[in-house]
Formats: structure tokens, C-alpha cells, sequence
């Protein structure tokens, strides 16, 4: 059996991952891939436990090392528990978010930088990496502005200030512009159904060649 793809949906806040994972999801199905679907910070029991300390705006201010040491031992229980096996058994997995968030949040947004998120991701997953990293990019304000009409109480980065949520999305498109074969920059300001079709095109021509425009 072939091992299966991971693909990784990135963005900052209010960029509309739910719907491109979704669209993702149907897209590999309707190909006939079997898909488990998954997110970080968290995908399984001990993460989710992390994923609630992260979020919590009651937790206050992290140092920005231990916030990322919590993401990558979130993220080393979701590799080993959930995403590795799925992986191994023939699976795609569609993962919201994964190392770029880490080099975009505490990298970029907290000012690490991308040494400790490189080592912790060689300690954590060495000899895993995205096949297809989707980037859903929208001006900040456009996000924050989703957010508000959606009307949820903000998480602890939802919560943080404009600067440091453009910090984080210009590190997104530095990084994929560096990666082309890997990275596909997303306009999310743009309809729901226009962002489907850009995902579903973008899923098709890296990993399912022959596939285009096919229904
Ligand atoms: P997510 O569930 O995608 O939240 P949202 O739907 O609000 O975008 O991600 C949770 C938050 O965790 C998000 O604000 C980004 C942050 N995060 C990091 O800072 N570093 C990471 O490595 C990951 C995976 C997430």
C-alpha cells in the first residue's frame, strides 16, 4: 500500500480555513482517497488538554519558548498518535495547521525566528514534511473584522495586536514564496465559492495529476 500525502492548511485568524479544509476533504474523497482529517494545536486527547492552556485567555502572557515547546509537544503526540499512522496506513491527511504556524506565530509574530522552530521540528518530525502547504491569505483587517462578526469571545491570539498578526501573515508569504513547489498562496478575501475552486485546483494539480477540471 502507498503511503498517503499530507497536506497542511495555513492562515491567519479569520482567513475561512473551516471552509477550504472542508473543500479539501471533498475534493480528495471524490478522487477516491481515503482522508483523516485532523488540526494542531491538538488532534488527540492530550493534545486537545494543550490546545485549551494554549487558547485560554485566562493562561496570560507565555514566554514565547514555552508557547512554542507547547505547540511542538502538541504537535509530537498528534505526529506519533494520529498523523503518522494514518499516513502509514494509506490515508491522506488534512491537517489545519502544522510547523508554519509555528514559524509564523512564534517565529515571526513573537520574534524566535526560525532556528528553534527548524530544530524542534527536526527533533519532533524528522523525516516528515507537508506535501502541500495551502496558505488562505487575507489583510489583517479583513480577519479581524470576520472575527468580530462571528461574534465568539477571542482566543489568546485572536486577541493579540494588529502588528504582530501582520508579522505573522507577511512570514506566511515570505515562506512560500521561498517554496514554490510546495506552498500555494490562497487570496481568501475573495468569495467562499471562489476560494473552494482555487483549493479544489490547487489539490489537483499537486497531488492528483490527471485530475483537473475533471467534475
Ligand atoms: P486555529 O484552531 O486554526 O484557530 P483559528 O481557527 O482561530 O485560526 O489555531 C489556533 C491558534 O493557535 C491560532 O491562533 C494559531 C495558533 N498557533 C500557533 O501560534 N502556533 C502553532 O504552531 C499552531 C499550530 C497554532
Amino acid at each position: 500500500m502507498s503511503r498517503g500525502r499530507l497536506i497542511t492548511l495555513e492562515g491567519g485568524e479569520g482567513a475561512g480555513k473551516t471552509t477550504a479544509i472542508d473543500a479539501v476533504v471533498r475534493c480528495l474523497e471524490g478522487h477516491g482517497r481515503s482522508v483523516h482529517r485532523t488540526r494542531e494545536p491538538g488532534g488527540t486527547p492530550a493534545a486537545e488538554k494543550i490546545r485549551g492552556l494554549l487558547l485560554d485567555p485566562a493562561t496570560g502572557a507565555l514566554d514565547p519558548l514555552t508557547e512554542l515547546l507547547l505547540m511542538f509537544a502538541a504537535r509530537r503526540e498528534n505526529v506519533v498518535g494520529s498523523i503518522e499512522p494514518a499516513l502509514a496506513a494509506g490515508q491522506d491527511v488534512v491537517c489545519d495547521r502544522f510547523t508554519e504556524a509555528s514559524h509564523a506565530y512564534q517565529g515571526g509574530g513573537r520574534g524566535l525566528g526560525p532556528a528553534p522552530v527548524e530544530a524542534l521540528g527536526g527533533l519532533v518530525h524528522p523525516d516528515l514534511e507537508p506535501d502541500l502547504v495551502l496558505v488562505l491569505d487575507v489583510p489583517v483587517e479583513v480577519g479581524l473584522a470576520r472575527i468580530r462578526k462571528r461574534g465568539d469571545a477571542p482566543d489568546r491570539f485572536e486577541g493579540d495586536r494588529v502588528d504582530f498578526l501582520e508579522r505573522v501573515r507577511r512570514t506566511y508569504l515570505e515562506r512560500a514564496a521561498a517554496r514554490p513547489d510546495r506552498f500555494v498562496v490562497i487570496d481568501a478575501s475573495q468569495a467562499p465559492d471562489a476560494v473552494r475552486g482555487a483549493v479544489v485546483r490547487a489539490v489537483e494539480k499537486a497531488l492528483l495529476p490527471g485530475a483537473e477540471g475533471a467534475p
